[in-house]
């Protein structure tokens, strides 16, 4: 995450939402000819999300919800299979899968059927719901504030606090008062997790909306995090925050769009930067990486976040904690929290059942601070050691074997807790 981070931050920064190579993209395409490897991988990395899902010919609906705090979130429905269970069935379970940081919806399905996670869930019968946190390329608005204001930088004051403490309850009870069901399982993935523990932790009536919890690379402690970019980069997360809103660019790698005109053009097998966009997505074992679809992938990660994501990360490296974003000066955090430092989240409320899939391949989310997590959480119904013991962060969606090592235990433990909701 972090060397693609370093690596693409500052033109970023600068570009346009949408470069005029996007449209160049697209007239090329309409003209096809130039698509020397295959037409299917320039067009997987263009198409947003639903339409993926689309033209692999899968039921999809696109639903968009306004928060209390106005932000206007758009999430993803795969409502049944293509395949199997493919007739729409208001009994079948419902999961709702979240995303982690700078991604969005599209990590479940980039990997195209039969392989990525969202489509075997379908199949497998559930109500797939795929979201999207504020400020990522689909939720990207707000009623009152503007992410492009420069001069004012209000849509971006936020971190993967407000995701958890706002946007996730906002999405669980709209999916739950649409579907009629009391209860789903909940799918994170690094952020994705780390958002979860924030709403039980903050709201625990919460935890009783949720058959299971199932963590990939649960995200909370760095304690025995060993990544040297974390590091050396961390003790400046006050700066970087101030510089940045001063500066009007507190969102990082929101443009896309700019992403998708570099991956469609320079990242195919045999264009010059092949290598380097497989070096810069790929973070585990290159026998298990498929990099034929390294444009598609580079086309819809990262999606955008706001720097403040990255930040209250930065602050759990430096104290070691699970810890409130902390405002930098102690009048700013009595205001939020009514004492002058930032409160710790309180693990112990987070009641709901919790199954964390883990991995020594994983340097990001460390063995050793899942299994710290594991011992402050009060419901662990089962921990899962991933097989392959090289099996990386980005492994959970991108692994061509994420099938066999994560998604079909998934699945069972799934069931599993749906059997001992009953
Ligand atoms: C729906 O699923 C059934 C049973 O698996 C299968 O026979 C049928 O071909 C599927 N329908 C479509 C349109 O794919
Ligand atoms: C997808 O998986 C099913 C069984 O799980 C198999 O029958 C089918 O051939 C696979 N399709 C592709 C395109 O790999
Ligand atoms: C990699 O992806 C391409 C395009 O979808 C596919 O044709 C190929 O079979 C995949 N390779 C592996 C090893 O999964
Ligand atoms: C954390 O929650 C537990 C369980 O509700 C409670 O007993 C404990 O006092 C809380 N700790 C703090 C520091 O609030």
């Amino acid at each position: 995450m972090y060397n693609m981070l370093l690596f693409v931050f500052l033109a970023t920064a600068v570009a346009a939402r949408r470069s005029p190579g996007a449209d160049y993209v697209e007239n090329w395409l309409k003209e096809d000819g130039n698509n020397r490897y295959s037409s299917n991988i320039i067009e997987d990395a263009l198409l947003d999300a639903p339409s993926l899902i689309e033209k692999y010919g899968y039921p999809v609906e696109i639903h968009k919800l306004i928060t209390p705090d106005y932000y206007i979130l758009e999430i993803h429905r795969i409502p049944h299979g293509r395949d199997q269970n493919n007739e729409s069935d208001p009994t079948r379970p419902v999961v709702l899968a979240m995303h982690g940081l700078i991604s969005s919806s599209a990590d479940f399905i980039t990997q195209g059927p039969n392989v990525s996670l969202g489509y075997i869930l379908a199949e497998s019968g559930y109500d797939v719901w795929l979201a999207n946190a504020r400020g990522n390329y689909y939720s990207r608005a707000n009623l009152y504030l503007d992410p492009d204001d420069r001069r004012n930088q209000d849509f971006w004051r936020f971190s993967w606090d407000e995701i958890g403490n706002i946007d996730i309850p906002t999405i669980v009870d709209y999916i739950l008062e649409l579907t009629g069901h009391s209860k789903l399982h909940y799918i994170g993935h690094s952020q994705g997790c780390t958002s979860f523990f924030v709403l039980n932790s903050l709201r625990p009536e919460y935890n009783e909306k949720f058959i299971s919890f199932q963590g990939l690379a649960p995200a909370a402690f760095f304690v025995y995090n060993e990544v040297p970019f974390n590091k050396v980069i961390s003790p400046y997360e006050a700066v970087t925050q101030l510089a940045s809103e001063k500066l009007g660019f507190s969102e990082i790698l929101g443009n896309r769009a700019a992403f998708t005109w570099f991956a469609t053009r320079y990242c195919k097998e045999g264009d010059i930067f092949h290598d380097l966009c497989v070096y810069l997505l790929m973070d585990g074992d290159i026998d298990y990486f498929n990099t034929t679809l390294s444009p598609v992938f580079l086309g819809h990660m990262p999606a955008g976040s706001s720097i403040r994501q990255v930040n209250h990360y930065a602050q759990c490296v430096n104290i070691k904690e699970f810890r409130r974003y902390d405002h930098h000066r102690p009048i700013l955090n009595i205001e939020t929290y009514d004492r002058p430092v930032a409160p710790l989240y309180n693990l112990s409320q987070v009641t709901a059942p919790v199954y964390l899939h883990y991995s020594f391949g994983d340097v990001t989310t460390d063995y050793r601070d899942v299994l710290h997590l594991a011992e402050r959480l009060p419901n662990v119904a089962g921990m899962h050691l991933i097989q392959r013991s090289t099996f990386s962060h980005r492994d959970y969606l991108w692994a061509t074997d994420a099938k066999v090592q994560v998604y079909n235990k998934l699945i069972q433990l799934m069931r599993e807790a749906e059997a001992n909701a009953k």
